[in-house]
């Protein structure tokens, strides 16, 4: 067959300029404009066409293109100690919060130390040296699974190759970053330091890499053996000693007027630093009060980033939208002229709900000043009503949801105030809801479909590819081939992704299928209950589902809130078929107890009183992590009943003896626990 040159080429740039584009738009902004299957298929067709027809080298190649992101071809290793995130604080009432949280976790009254260092703004990696050689090095990855770039690790300067003096196996945590006036002279396609840190970290070819002037701040640990230090300012010290750069300014503090004094301080000369940075790190120095503390599902309890103040700009209300999410939350959102806010276009701010906009007299057509805080999407602040026109008129909160139906505002169980915010109650039966309980379905902490993005399930739905969550089990690839932007490899990627979540745990079943108030927490704790997918199909039926509700009361964490809404699913008939068929579509995989086998293994415990040494939270994670499983009341099932110094219930101890259930005072707690 001839080829036809004049169209290969014109494919080719074709190609390659929505390559830039996209290239571009990814490290620019955060939220990628096309899935990485697709990213990743668009480089491959670019880079056979470049193999097969050398004549392209003419018109440029993707090879000399920097930035390329992450291929998908590194290798997958675990890591010894999870990489988590960090939750946000803006301002000294969330550190307040935080620290308070603190002292009633560990019930602890005197003054805790921190560790106050800078956040950096780069990538963090995760450092394996064994014997003081450097074995292995990890991007985050999903926190669980890092890549192996160990190549492109290898080649910055300031991460040692050999550790002297180090403990035999050490895992040294710390941020990959590029100074602000080397970024100035490499800058190409990056839209900031960051962006090219990435980019450069995730090249295939670490000759590559190697050209980028990379640097590194150590600021942690994961797994050491043997354990030998005590504080997170000795970790600092040593691993400054074993030859890692640590930033220049990290600092012990021991109040937080301190902490913001000197937060403070360093936004002030923040510009004139060569590196960026978004805010700090307080850590809690004391690393055994670090190990009480522990972690929720993302982020440590011991630590928090206390961002610099948020990015602000003025732009106008075009018009108020209403947007309906997964749980049938009613936000209002404004649709401002586009503006510029910290290096991002915003075009969209939430309003928050209706009392907001009465509060703030919010109207179409106002002046307002927009804020944008870290990651966070960004909100109207302000209105300048002095700019008002007197015209603009205020503005009605529907009270229907989009698909037409009256909302409501709820009465919260426990305080019993009205809810601020107005619910469609409709759940699937609603096409606003049921699309986004797509999209949490497909999402990464539910069945984690990679390619699967929003934009995606978007598309998917309105070409009536996708409706329920068990279609996206029976795709119609022939017609996905036909749509712009799907190759053979990308619908290849695709059908693999999907296949890899037929296989899925209890626990991320029941969180995927988006029930209201149940979270990873709680979908964690059910699946301990209901151990396989069989017998949570018995809440399908209403007799059965009656008396396991008043079972479920007994597990801590479940409360009213919870069994009401379990209740509430599965009292609707299309949620329960539509459970049902996905239950027929995937393979549900038995609860696997992953409590460690301690001194409570296979024991159900329950608490009464309070502890001197220790809050209700704590003692409660301590049980659990020797293998207990926590009960809500007292009864035949429970095994111990820990009982508290401090105020414990008579009757729960009175009915815990008639049931000859195991009793545990305080003072043997801490000696069961060593503690
Ligand atoms: S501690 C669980 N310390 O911030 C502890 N992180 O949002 C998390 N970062 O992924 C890490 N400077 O990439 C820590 N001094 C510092 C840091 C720092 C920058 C980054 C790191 C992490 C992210 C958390």
């Amino acid at each position: 067959m001839k080829i036809n040159k004049k169209e290969i080429i014109s494919k080719f740039k074709k190609k390659i300029n929505q390559y830039k584009k996209y290239n571009e738009l990814y490290f620019t902004k955060d939220n990628p404009a096309i899935s990485d299957e697709k990213f990743d298929n668009l480089k491959q067709e670019i880079l056979d066409l470049e193999n097969q027809h050398k004549f392209l080298s003419k018109y440029g190649s993707i090879k000399t293109l920097v930035g390329s992101k992450l291929s998908g071809k590194f290798e997958k290793i675990a890591h010894k100690k999870r990489m988590l995130s960090l939750s946000n604080a803006f301002n000294l009432k969330d550190l307040e919060d935080f620290e308070k949280k603190i002292k009633n976790f560990l019930n602890l009254k005197d003054a805790i130390e921190f560790s106050f260092e800078p956040k950096i703004d780069g990538i963090s990696a995760s450092l394996r040296y064994e014997n003081g050689k450097l074995l292995y090095g990890l991007s985050r990855g999903d926190g669980e699974f890092g890549e192996n770039i160990t190549q492109n690790l290898n080649t910055i300067n300031e991460i040692p190759k050999n550790l002297i003096g180090s403990p035999n196996i050490i895992e040294v945590r710390g941020e990959v970053y590029i100074g602000k006036k080397d970024f100035e002279k490499i800058k190409g396609n990056f839209a900031n330091p960051r962006n090219a840190a990435g980019g450069s970290l995730r090249q295939k070819n670490p000759k590559e890499t190697a050209k980028i002037p990379l640097k590194f701040f150590a600021y942690g640990i994961g797994e050491i053996k043997p354990s030998i230090l005590t504080k997170q300012s000795e970790v600092l010290e040593k691993l400054k000693k074993w030859g890692f750069q640590i930033n220049q300014h990290c600092k012990i503090m021991k109040n937080l007027k301190e902490v913001e004094k000197t937060h403070s301080n360093l936004e002030g000369i923040r510009s004139s630093l060569d590196y960026d940075l978004d805010g700090v790190v307080l850590k809690v120095n004391n690393l055994n009060l670090q190990d009480r503390l522990g972690s929720t599902s993302n982020s440590p309890r011991w630590a928090i980033a206390y961002k610099f103040s948020s990015v602000k700009a003025l732009s106008r209300i075009r018009n108020i939208a209403i947007q309906v999410g997964r749980t049938g939350a009613i936000t209002p959102v404004a649709k401002i002229d586009p503006v510029t806010v910290g290096g991002v276009v915003v075009s969209n701010a939430t309003l928050h709900n209706e009392d907001e906009i009465i509060r703030k007299d919010i109207r179409v057509g106002d002046f307002v000043t927009i804020q944008r805080a870290g990651d966070v999407i960004p909100q109207v602040l302000s209105v300048d009503k002095t700019k008002r026109n007197e015209k603009n008129k205020k503005f009605i909160f529907p009270d229907k949801c989009l698909c037409g139906f009256p909302t409501k505002k709820e009465i919260s169980t426990s305080t019993k105030k009205v809810d601020a915010v107005r619910r469609c109650t409709r759940g699937y039966e609603c096409q606003y809801i049921a699309r986004e309980k797509l999209k949490h379905f497909v999402s990464k902490e539910a069945l984690n479909i990679e390619g699967l993005g929003k934009k995606v399930v978007d598309n998917f739905w309105d070409l009536n590819l996708i409706k329920r969550p068990s279609d996206v089990f029976f795709l119609d690839y022939k017609k996905i081939s036909k749509l712009e932007g799907w190759g053979k490899l990308s619908i290849e990627n695709l059908r693999k992704a999907i296949d890899k979540a037929r296989e899925i745990s209890l626990q991320r079943f029941i969180f995927s299928i988006g029930i209201r108030h149940i979270g990873q927490e709680n979908a964690k704790i059910l699946a301990n209950f209901f151990k396989n997918s069989k017998k949570f199909s018995e809440l399908f039926y209403p007799k059965k589902r009656k008396s396991i509700l008043e079972n479920l009361d007994d597990l801590d964490g479940i409360g009213e809130t919870q069994v009401r809404s379990l209740d509430s699913f599965f009292s609707n008939k299309k949620n329960c078929d539509i459970v049902k068929k996905l239950i027929l579509s995937i393979k549900v995989k038995d609860f696997k107890k992953t409590s460690k086998s301690g001194i409570f293994s296979n024991k159900s415990i329950m608490f009464t009183g309070g502890f001197e040494k220790m809050s209700r939270s704590e003692a409660k994670a301590l049980a659990e992590e020797n293998g207990a499983k926590i009960l809500g009341s007292v009864s035949k099932k429970l095994n111990c009943l820990v009982i508290g110094n401090s105020k414990p219930t008579k009757k729960k101890i009175e009915k815990a003896k008639t049931l000859k259930v195991e009793l545990i005072y305080e003072d043997e707690w801490y000696k069961l626990l060593n503690r």
